[in-house]
């Protein structure tokens, strides 16, 4: 989701919690090590540089490129021009090719989409807005296969005629109807659609088939693990705390081994409005997520909604949410051993010891990276003895050291602070405040972590830390170097022997994002990086079947950095460590997100959220509506709203990619 601070901010900056909530005083470890900071940030970030991974300069890299001996680059393609405009583009020798849009038939009875007279009823049928990750499970040895698309929140401006922004000032929802209120929660969620390669190479979506499934704000769904059935997780629907209308503003999310698919509850405080009754414990618990924030007017329609009638419902929001695709009659399970925050994604990884590790981002400024690690190993010989395997196990957050050690700290009740004197009377109370428990065991503070994933080739970790424009220059510590930072960086977590269960890693940066030729930036691309390679924003990221990492961004534009968002393959490995290549970008005003590789690495499905946005860096950018969008992709038809797309990509004649 688009975060930013500009004049003009996107609908999505609305929703998204722009303040960082986190007003605990943890370290950002500036204060203590601000003078070893100094030769540190020297060693770790400007030496990069010029000095990156396996101390090759600029003018050893040149020399090497005029004798012809350049490094080679582990990705066989054509870098993409950087730019901004109305279309997307691919690299080329590639096929970019809309698989599935808003609107489009989800299920077997879905009638016509028709934008001008949309309802709540056709949209439970039909694919929903934003869609953000994506998780392919391969059938029949992977051309044809289960697609699972999480749709993470809707632009009423740019779904609906002649209403614009709503969530503004002097408007606030006067436009909405119960009908819209009916379309947005519908487009909400998930999509299971199932998808096949054809003789010729080209990917649809198989119709009519059994698979086929949307799941809604309005999907009933179950309460598992340390919180279910706690106090407070009962609401007046619900008196036994264990079933749940919906799941909310679906972000990155994960795949498992078992064939299940992983949904994160990102920005939940949005759908949440009216004030919680005075002295109410969850309205002071919920401060540290910014709760209530009004950022949709569902309240007015359904009470669940509103915090001053059901104080807990928002308890029941924030969590990691599991469900099985081939089964479309199965009720999804909110996974509360995972913790309560705005989970970005988790990606997840088979330890060495069988157990599964997830590793997840608390996607606000100045919040925490988790790791989730499985009590019990993972069952290779069948999925049943992974069916509930994911409601125990240890919760634990980071601490980034300054000498490039780091800590996990497990979330356990009972131990160290974590007691009834200071508020948390069981795990329930800990997974529930699973922010308030990371606060006091010290965890450190970062710039907004979006993704984590695992490379299984390397067993390496990569964060991506999207941007923080509010950390100051005396809270900058080791792992959060720039003060402004506006355009993030990636962190590399290195697990000792491989072991994603141990209790410490070692760490470092492995770029800092932005243009490496303003200085001022302190970018840190290996020098080999074009001029059209550097990003700045990295927000997904996924690793192919080669072990290869690719990332992918949220909030370049023309304005801000000349260059739409897209994906980027980054290398990490050797001389080239730290270069990066542009392979594909969106239209106006969208985010790139769901980078999603086949096994085969024949194709990569990407998902293009919320194209016709404003560009928001722009202050002289028109608000962007339904009649006046950035731009009308992918139909590109007078009467047609831009609508957000699931895209495949394949080699021209077929191959691998890259
Ligand atoms: Fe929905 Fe953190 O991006
Ligand atoms: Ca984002
Ligand atoms: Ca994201």
């Amino acid at each position: 989701m688009t975060d930013h601070l500009a004049n003009t901010r996107s609908r999505s900056a609305e929703l998204a919690d722009d303040i960082g909530a986190n007003d605990s005083a943890n370290t950002t470890i500036g204060d203590v090590i601000a003078a070893r900071l100094a030769r540190r940030d020297f060693l770790r970030g400007s030496l990069a540089a010029t000095v990156i991974g396996s101390a090759v300069s600029p003018l050893a890299m040149s020399a090497a490129r005029a004798q012809g001996t350049a490094p080679q680059s582990r990705f066989a393609f054509k870098e993409l021009a950087a730019g901004a405009d109305e279309q997307m583009h691919v690299a080329e020798g590639y096929d970019a090719q809309v698989l599935i849009r808003w609107g489009d038939k989800v299920t077997a009875d879905a009638p016509p989409f028709d934008p001008r007279a949309q309802t709540g009823a056709a949209q439970d049928k039909q694919f929903g807005y934003n869609n953000d990750f994506l998780g392919y499970f391969p059938i029949d040895g992977g051309r044809r296969g289960l697609l699972c698309v999480n749709h993470e929140y809707t632009n009423e401006e740019l779904m609906f005629p002649a209403i614009g922004r709503q969530d503004v000032k002097d408007v606030r929802f006067k436009g909405m109807t119960a009908e819209m209120i009916a379309v947005e929660m519908a487009a909400h969620a998930g999509s299971v659609i199932e998808v096949a390669r054809g003789a010729d190479g080209k990917w649809t979506v198989v119709e009519g088939s059994k698979y086929a499934r949307r799941i809604t704000a309005n999907t009933a769904m179950e309460i598992t693990g340390p919180a279910a059935g706690d106090a407070r997780m009962k609401t007046s629907a619900d008196p036994d705390g264990k079933r749940v209308l919906g799941m909310l503003n679906n972000c990155a999310g994960g795949v498992t081994p078992w064939g299940t698919w992983l949904n994160c509850e990102e920005n939940f405080n949005g759908y949440f409005s009216g004030a919680f009754p005075a002295d109410s414990a969850e309205g002071k618990s919920n401060k540290r997520y910014n709760l209530p924030s009004h950022g949709y007017d569902w309240g007015r329609h359904h009470a669940r909604f509103d915090v001053t009638k059901e104080p807990n419902e928002p308890n029941r929001f924030g969590w990691v949410v599991e469900i099985d695709p081939f089964d479309p009659a199965s009720t999804p399970k909110k996974r509360t051993a995972l913790g309560r925050f705005k989970h970005e994604g988790a990606a997840g990884i088979v330890n060495k010891d069988g157990r599964y590790a997830i590793y997840q981002g608390d996607d606000e400024r100045f919040d925490y990276v988790y790791r989730f690690v499985t009590e019990a190993k993972v069952d290779t010989t069948g999925r049943e003895g992974n069916r509930d395997i994911l409601d125990r196990g240890v919760l634990s957050v980071a601490r980034f050291d300054a000498d490039g050690s780091g800590v996990w700290m497990p979330l356990v009740h009972g131990q160290g602070k974590l007691t009834a004197e200071n508020g948390f009377r069981s795990q329930a109370d800990v997974v529930i405040e699973a922010r308030r428990a990371a606060d006091l065991l010290g965890a450190t503070k970062m710039d907004r972590p979006e993704d984590v994933e695992a490379n299984p080739k390397t067993n390496k970790v990569y964060v991506m830390l999207t941007n923080n424009v509010r950390r100051k220059a005396d809270q900058i510590d080791a792992a959060n170097p720039r003060a402004e930072n506006r355009f993030g960086h990636i962190l590399e977590i290195t697990p000792p022997d491989g072991d994603h269960a141990a209790a410490n890693f070692r760490w470092e940066i492995l770029v800092r994002c932005g243009d490496p030729s303003i200085a001022a930036v302190g970018a840190t691309f290996n020098p080999a990086t074009t001029k059209d390679g550097w990003f700045g924003m990295p927000d997904n990221c996924a690793i192919d079947a080669d072990g290869r990492l690719w990332i992918a961004t949220d909030g370049n534009s023309r304005s801000k950095t000349g260059r739409n968002d897209g994906l980027w393959a980054l290398e990490t490995e050797g001389p080239l460590r730290g270069a990066s290549k542009l392979f594909f970008t969106v239209p106006n005003g969208a985010e790139m997100c769901g980078p999603c590789p086949t096994p085969d690495g024949e194709t990569f499905f990407v998902a293009v959220q919320h194209p016709g946005e404003a560009d928001e860096d722009d202050p002289k950018a028109e608000p962007a509506t339904f009649e006046k969008p950035s731009t009308r992709w992918p139909d590109f038809r007078p009467d047609m709203p831009p609508r957000p797309s699931v895209v495949a990509i394949t080699r021209k004649g077929g191959g691998k990619i890259a």
